[in-house]
């Protein structure tokens, strides 16, 4: 078994809470469009890119539009949510997530970030981590939505990491999955009944270890 020498990190919900402004604006889209949607189903949506989660909630809610007014829907969707990151300071990193960045880097392990958002680069830039990453894919790069592994094969490849030698650091079930397929180990970040296709999985980045790493 190769050893690891890798982390790959997703950032909605792993590095930055910003899973949670992800779905207040949703919520807020499809409220205006006269229907909800649960927390359970908002699960489905991480890791999905903003174009394919808009088709979902439109599904969910019964609604056709066109492909001229879904563009719009996205757009009004991303503003919303912009206006919200704008806001963002360096105390919105999770628990022990800028920690263990430290720790990689003093340890050597190359770190690179693989999430389908076209805003992560504006995210790391306002929480300040972008200079603990070696390669950053979002959804500018990479436009296939996980559970295709492309964004993750990606980042091995820009970081000149063999798959088997990565470890993704995953809150989305999606992204477990994609992880899985380009051959990576993974850890979930979140509850072990939702994310149960995960190596291991633990509450926030504020458990993980060096140690742990090596025992993986
Ligand atoms: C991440 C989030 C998704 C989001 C996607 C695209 O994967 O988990 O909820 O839809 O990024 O984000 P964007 O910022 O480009 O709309
Ligand atoms: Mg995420």
């Amino acid at each position: 078994m190769a050893a690891i020498t890798a982390c790959i990190f997703d950032l909605d919900g792993v590095i930055v809470d910003t899973a949670v402004y992800h779905y207040k604006a949703w919520k807020q889209l499809a409220n205006q469009l006269g229907f909800d949607f649960t927390e359970e189903a908002n699960e489905k949506l991480k890791g999905i890119s903003r174009k394919e989660s808009l088709e979902l909630i439109l599904n969910w809610g019964g609604v056709s539009k066109t492909d001229a007014e879904r563009e719009d829907l996205a757009h009004r969707k991303n503003n919303w949510y912009v206006e919200m990151i704008s806001e963002m300071t360096p105390r919105e990193i999770l628990p022990g997530a800028e920690e263990f960045l430290k720790s990689l880097k003093i340890d050597g392990y190359k770190v690179a970030l693989g999430s389908a958002s076209k805003n992560a680069g504006i995210i790391l830039a306002k929480v300040g981590l972008t200079d603990y990453f070696d390669s950053i894919v979002d959804g500018n790069i990479v436009t296939a939505s996980k559970p295709d592994p492309k964004v993750f094969l990606k980042g091995a490849e820009m970081l000149g990491t063999a798959p088997a030698e990565c470890v993704v650091f995953e809150d989305a079930i999606a992204g477990i999955e994609a992880a899985k397929a380009g051959g990576m180990k993974v850890i979930g970040i979140g509850s072990a009944a939702t994310l149960s296709g995960a190596d291991l999985v633990i509450a926030g980045l504020h458990e993980m270890s060096i140690e742990i790493l090596k025992k993986l």
